[in-house]
């Protein structure tokens, strides 16, 4: 597959087989996700690759959180509810990365900002690389990536982001289908300097 046609025919998919993904299958997909631009090389990405228990692991802290929000929540059947959604979201897929952004405030050449649009474009790296090896990946973040418990969990310092749990799993025909989203015309979005009208 070329790279244009990655691109264009790349969308998320919500679907997955809970089928194992092979470590070597991931770590193509980190290599891919690496090569993207970094100011001063500094490569501000950080990646926790998250299967088998470990998924339930971190569905727990998300419960934990998610309980301690709605504590004062008299509605028990809405709580429980929602408990069982945060407990069981990562199952949905057999391999969840966690993607962070080491942030380094004593490095003034670089405003975090560049570090966060550095981390985005080897998450679309990395996703472009999934599709293109058979693999649906969904780009999914939610109340939980500013969670100080969940980014301790992860490994990542206070300062550091999370901007994506990205689900990764074989396609499954007979899973959740969405439609694939159309994108609004570049004319709308683009100005054009310079050029001859
Ligand atoms: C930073 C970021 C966070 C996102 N978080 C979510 C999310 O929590 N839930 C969700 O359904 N989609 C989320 N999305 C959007 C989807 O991953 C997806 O890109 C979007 O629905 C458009 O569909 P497409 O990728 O198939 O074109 C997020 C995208 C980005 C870039």
């Amino acid at each position: 597959m070329d790279v244009l046609e990655a691109i264009m025919t790349r969308q998320m998919v919500p679907g997955v087989k809970q089928d194992p993904i092979p470590r070597d299958t991931i770590e193509r997909l980190l290599e891919a996700a690496v090569r993207a631009p970094n100011h001063y090389l500094n490569q501000p990405w950080r990646f926790i690759v998250i299967s088998g228990k470990a998924r339930e692991e971190l569905g727990a802290i998300f419960e934990a959180s998610l309980r301690e929000q709605m504590k004062d929540e008299p509605d028990e059947k809405k709580v429980e509810g929602q408990a069982m959604g945060e407990r069981t979201k990562m199952l949905r897929a057999p391999v969840v990365i966690a993607v962070g952004v080491k942030q380094d405030p004593d490095d003034k050449r670089i405003p975090a900002f560049e570090n966060v649009a550095a981390t985005a474009a080897a998450t679309q790296n990395l996703l472009l690389a999934a599709h293109g090896l058979g693999l649906g990946a969904y780009w999914r973040s939610g109340n939980n990536v500013f969670d100080p418990k969940v980014k301790e969990w992860l490994g990542l310092a206070p300062e550091d982001e999370l901007i994506s749990f990205v689900y990764l799993g074989y396609p499954d025909a007979d899973g959740e289908q969405r439609p694939r989203r159309d994108r609004e015309s570049i004319d709308d979005k683009t100005r054009w300097l310079g050029f001859d009208s």
